[in-house]
C-alpha cells in the first residue's frame, strides 16, 4: 500500500463530466456524432465550404451551453482543487461548466466555444458580441470562426500539457472515451514519468489504470474526493 499526498495532480476531463448537465457526449448512444457527420461540421474544409451551416450548428450548441449548469461532478473537482496543491485541470470540453463551478485557469486543449476568432487578423471575440447568423470581423471584414479545435488541427497548449504530465504524481481521467489523440495517450506519458492513474467512467473503456471507478461522475466524484480530502492522501495498492 502506498499513500500519495494530494499534490501534483493532473486531471483530464471529457464530455462525460458535462453529460449530466444536459450536454450530449460525442460517442454515446445519443452522442453528437450520431446525428452529424464529423466531416460536415468539425473540419476546416467544412467551414470553408459552408460557414453559415457550421455557425448554425455551433450557435445551437452555444445556446444550450449558456443554459446549462455545472453538476455535482464539476463542483467536486472544484473542491479537490481548493484542497490540494499544484493541481491542474485539462479539459477536452469546449463548454464553460468548469468555470461556472468556480475553477480558474482551466486548460481548454480543444478550444472554447464561448469565443470566436478571425482567421485572418486573429482578433478574438466573445460569442455574446458577434452577429448572427454569420459573424464578421469588425477589424478586417473576414468571416469569424468558432474558437474550437477541429479534426486535422493541432490541440492547444500541448507544450505546457506535456510538461505538466511529466511532473505529475497522480493522473485522473474523468468521462473520456479515449478515442481522440493526443489526449488518449496522456495517461501513458504520466505513467512513464512515475504517476499513478485513476479513471472514472460510466463504461469500462478497457484502459488499464491503477484504480478504476465505474459510474456517473456526479455520484462518484463527490464521495471519492470528499474521502481523499478528509484523509489528505490517496491510497494505491502499489
Ligand atoms: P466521448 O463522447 O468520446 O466519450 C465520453 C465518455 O464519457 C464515454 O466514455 C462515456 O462512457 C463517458 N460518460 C458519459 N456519461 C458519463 C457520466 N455521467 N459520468 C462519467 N462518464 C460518463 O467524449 P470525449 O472522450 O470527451 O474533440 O471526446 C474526445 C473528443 O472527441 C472531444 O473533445 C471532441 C471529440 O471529437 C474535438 O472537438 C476536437
Ligand atoms: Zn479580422
Amino acid at each position: 500500500m502506498i499513500k500519495l499526498p494530494l499534490k501534483n495532480i493532473f486531471i483530464l476531463t471529457g464530455a462525460g463530466i458535462s453529460a449530466e448537465s444536459g450536454i450530449a457526449t460525442f460517442r454515446g448512444t445519443d452522442g453528437l456524432w450520431n446525428n452529424y457527420r464529423i466531416e460536415d461540421v468539425a473540419t476546416p474544409a467544412a467551414f470553408n465550404k459552408d460557414p453559415s451551416l457550421i455557425w448554425k450548428f455551433y450557435f445551437e450548441r452555444i445556446d444550450r451551453i449558456k443554459k446549462s449548469k455545472p453538476n455535482d461532478g464539476h463542483y467536486a473537482i472544484k473542491n479537490l482543487i481548493s484542497a490540494s496543491k499544484n493541481i491542474h485541470l485539462i479539459t477536452q470540453n469546449v463548454d464553460n461548466l468548469h468555470e461556472k463551478a468556480g475553477i480558474k485557469n482551466v486548460i481548454h486543449m480543444h478550444g472554447d466555444i464561448m469565443t470566436a476568432f478571425c482567421p485572418k487578423c486573429k482578433k478574438k471575440y466573445s460569442v455574446t458580441r458577434i452577429k448572427r447568423p454569420l459573424p464578421i470581423c469588425k477589424k478586417c471584414n473576414s468571416i469569424l470562426r468558432p474558437n474550437v479545435v477541429w479534426f486535422g488541427e493541432t490541440p492547444l497548449y500541448l507544450e505546457k500539457i506535456y510538461n505538466l504530465l511529466t511532473k505529475s504524481s497522480i493522473f485522473i481521467s474523468i468521462g473520456t472515451s479515449g478515442n481522440v489523440y493526443p489526449a488518449a495517450e496522456f495517461h501513458l506519458i504520466a505513467k512513464s514519468s512515475g504517476a499513478r492513474t485513476v479513471f472514472i467512467n460510466l463504461e469500462d473503456t478497457g484502459i488499464q489504470s491503477d484504480i478504476f471507478f465505474l459510474g456517473k461522475a456526479s455520484i462518484i466524484l463527490p464521495q471519492l474526493f470528499d474521502k481523499w480530502i478528509s484523509k489528505g492522501y490517496i491510497e494505491f495498492n502499489r
